[in-house]
């Protein structure tokens, strides 16, 4: 019995259940062959929650009594959504929404107009795409990567608000995006449930909604509560309404539950009071919230504001502030990151901070600690705001043991034992071993696989760091001659713990999937020090092809040529990305992996968005001078919608320059290089 056990034992007993029950959980889930009885199971997860109840600090994040359902992730299938699935970017502070509605204004030039602003909650579960044909549920997707997601309709089928036939008349395609979730109550009695099965518990009602979706037996999602709170549209066969407020009462009249309270906001004043309103009475609603949503209420606007990236530039989360709790530090562990960046990690002893169990946090970095005098053994705030990492915000410094050391930043990696050092101006201490370290190049392999790189299903971090270590998977290119080693008998994956021949057939699926792939993701999964997906994505519009970027890349080592002074001309390309651009090229080992790539994989060449419709898809704009109609950034907005490229500077492969009032040096280089010159009017009939 567990309370017989010292701590060893028990550690060593936790690790083997851990391990088993990860192969039944991978028997049972991903390939419906379960070895051992429903009882049996139960008994391996009673006898780890016991153990774990004894002895707190061996639980983990990781542990299986903290995570369920998750692992039953794959087996849906991919669907893309007929129009992407974006995300809100967040204000915290009143003057972040202050500094929301500014930006509205500008970007539509509305000098003193009145903005109306629907607010609501921003419920705390998980998005979902519900597709109407005809009227009748046809499809239901997550939200995946934006552009794709899994089809969960037949789980979504079970959720009682979600209407199978809309009412009234809906226009014959319609998608409404809106929010699973389970009221906390629901999410109580269905704790007490599992642990009275002796099944684990959800650690909050989010997880418990998404992993009841993510059940492969639509079976078990039916049984479980879950609601649906439609908030935002999709694709549309024709327009429902023309305020965002009204689009809600049409939701409502279709069927769908709308999240309350809602409000009409005409001035800074009512969003704000609105905001202070619902955080105050937050306990009385029965769901978890997180903050509210503001979203400009007039829907031309809303599509002349479009989006960046992934969040529309006419809607905004307010989050709540954060949550606090104060633990004891165990330990400061140093992690080494993709770049070589040293980030200290505060281990902790587990504490639950808003409902999620929490035993790391991040201490930023040297600095940080420097200046909060962080100290092993001590007390620390830990704090969790919406979906970042948990940080360490100070020391109970009452609560410090006299003799606690302050913590001394190693000056070596302590992974591969190079000098770690701190550039002038840098706040971040970096490991020198390059590629000799295993921390980054391991680090460097999860990032080129990740869900917005090339998203393989199957190799996730604990995969990768296995592999790695193995010798199975040491570069980019080798993943993609794991099959081939396998059959030569070199990677045996069937052998392994936990695996079989029909997981190692769906690894192998994914990867062979993934053969071919767009340049813009490449560029991303790179992992370039600077390189998001936004400047990955105006690389590969400029350079449209694999062979061309790296020629010009290439030839844009030497500073003086013309290949550096084009990388120059992308817009938000400066000096300093583009000399990362460059740097990467100039190692030689990142130069063999890009050959290996290109000679195992087919980089498909950019496509231009809605190439052909438009006939400025595909040409290089400069806008310059004072525009009459709309803002530098709606023109340029608009201009990247239809897919031309805006430059910032004019050069002979400008297509247009369209000069507005004003125009000076920009307006003379293009009559000298004979390039196009546009009037703003020219411009709007050409792209009208
Ligand atoms: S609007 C383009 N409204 O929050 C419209 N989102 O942090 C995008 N969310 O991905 C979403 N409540 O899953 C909207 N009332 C609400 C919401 C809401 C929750 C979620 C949604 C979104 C995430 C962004």
């Amino acid at each position: 019995m567990a309370s017989l056990f010292d701590h060893q034992d028990a550690k060593k007993r936790h690790a083997e259940l851990v391990k088993a029950i990860r192969h039944h959980d991978a028997l049972y889930y991903q390939k419906d062959a379960p070895e051992i009885s429903d009882a049996d199971y139960d008994a391996l997860r009673g006898e780890l929650e016991v153990l774990e109840a004894k002895y707190p600090d061996l639980v983990t994040p990781e542990s299986p009594t903290r995570k369920v359902g998750a692992e039953a992730a794959s087996g849906f299938k991919k669907v893309r959504h007929a129009v992407p699935m974006l995300s809100l970017s967040n204000a915290f502070e009143d003057q972040d929404v202050l500094d929301f509605i500014e930006r509205v204004r500008n970007f539509l030039n509305l000098k003193n107009a009145a903005i109306s602003v629907v607010a609501e909650p921003k419920i705390d579960g998980l998005s979902c795409s519900l597709r109407y044909e005809g009227g009748k549920l046809a499809m239901a997707a997550t939200r995946g990567d934006g552009a794709e997601g899994e089809d969960i309709t037949a789980n979504i089928r079970t959720v009682k608000d979600v209407p199978h036939i809309l009412k009234g008349d809906p226009p014959d395609i319609l998608e409404v995006r809106g929010e699973i979730y389970m009221r906390r109550d629901e999410f109580a009695a269905l704790n007490a449930a599992q642990e009275k099965a002796g099944k684990p518990v959800f650690a909050n009602p989010r997880n418990a909604a998404a992993g009841s979706v993510r059940q492969l037996d639509p079976k078990i999602s039916a049984a479980r509560p879950l609601h649906f709170f439609g908030y935002a549209l999709g694709a549309s066969s024709a327009p429902i309404a023309d305020s965002q407020w009204d689009i809600r009462k049409k939701l409502k009249s279709y069927g769908f539950a709308e999240a309350e309270p809602s409000q009409l906001c005409e001035t800074a004043e009512d969003i704000l009071a609105y905001y202070r309103k619902v955080m105050e009475g937050r306990a009385e609603i029965p769901y978890d919230i997180d903050g509210v949503v503001y979203k400009v209420n007039r829907i031309d606007w809303q599509e002349r504001l479009g989006f960046v990236s992934r969040a529309p530039r006419w809607a905004i989360a307010h989050k709540f502030p954060a949550q606090q709790a104060v633990t004891a530090l165990k330990d400061i562990v140093i992690q080494v990151g993709r770049t070589g960046t040293l980030t200290p990690v505060a281990d902790l002893e587990p504490v639950t901070v808003g409902g999620v169990v929490v035993s790391r946090a991040t201490l930023h970095n040297e600095d940080e600690i420097v200046r909060k005098d962080v100290r092993v053994g001590d007390h620390v705030i830990v704090q969790r705001a919406g979906d970042v990492i948990p940080q360490i915000v100070g020391v109970v410094m009452d609560k410090r043991k006299s003799g606690a050391k302050k913590f001394v930043f190693p000056d070596t990696c302590p992974v591969c034992g190079s000098k770690a050092v701190r550039e002038e101006g840098e706040v971040a201490r970096r490991c020198t071993g390059g590629l000799i370290c295993g921390a980054q190049a391991v680090e460097r392999l999860k990032h080129f696989v990740s869900r917005n790189a090339f998203d393989i299903e199957g190799l996730g971090d604990k995969i990768i760091n296995e592999f790695w270590t193995e010798g199975l998977v040491r570069t980019p290119g080798d993943i993609f001659r794991l099959a081939e080693n396998d059959a030569k008998g070199i990677a045996q994956l069937k052998n392994r713990e936990g695996w079989g021949a029909q997981s190692v057939k769906k690894l192998f699926d994914a990867i062979e999937a993934r053969r071919t792939i767009g340049l813009e993701r490449f560029i991303y999964a790179l992992g370039i020090p600077q390189v998001g997906e936004a400047t990955a994505k105006k690389l590969a519009a400029n350079y449209a092809s694999f062979d061309n970027w790296v020629a010009a890349m290439t030839r844009a080592q030497d500073r003086e040529s013309e290949a550096w002074t084009e990388l120059l001309t992308i817009e938000d390309i400066g000096p300093s990305v583009a000399g990362d651009v460059v740097d990467f090229f100039a190692e030689a080992h990142n130069r063999e992996v890009l050959q290996d790539l290109g000679s195992v994989l087919t980089i498909a060449p950019y496509v231009v968005p809605r190439a052909g419709s438009s006939p400025v898809a595909g040409k290089t704009v400069v806008f310059t001078g004072t525009l009459s109609q709309m803002t530098r950034g709606e023109a340029k907005a608009r201009a990247e919608a239809l897919g031309a490229k805006v430059a910032g500077s004019v050069s002979k492969k400008t297509d247009y320059v369209i000069a507005g009032e004003d125009a000076g040096s920009k307006l003379k280089n293009a009559r000298e290089l004979g390039v196009a010159v546009l009037s703003e009017k020219e411009w709007l009939d050409l792209i009208a």
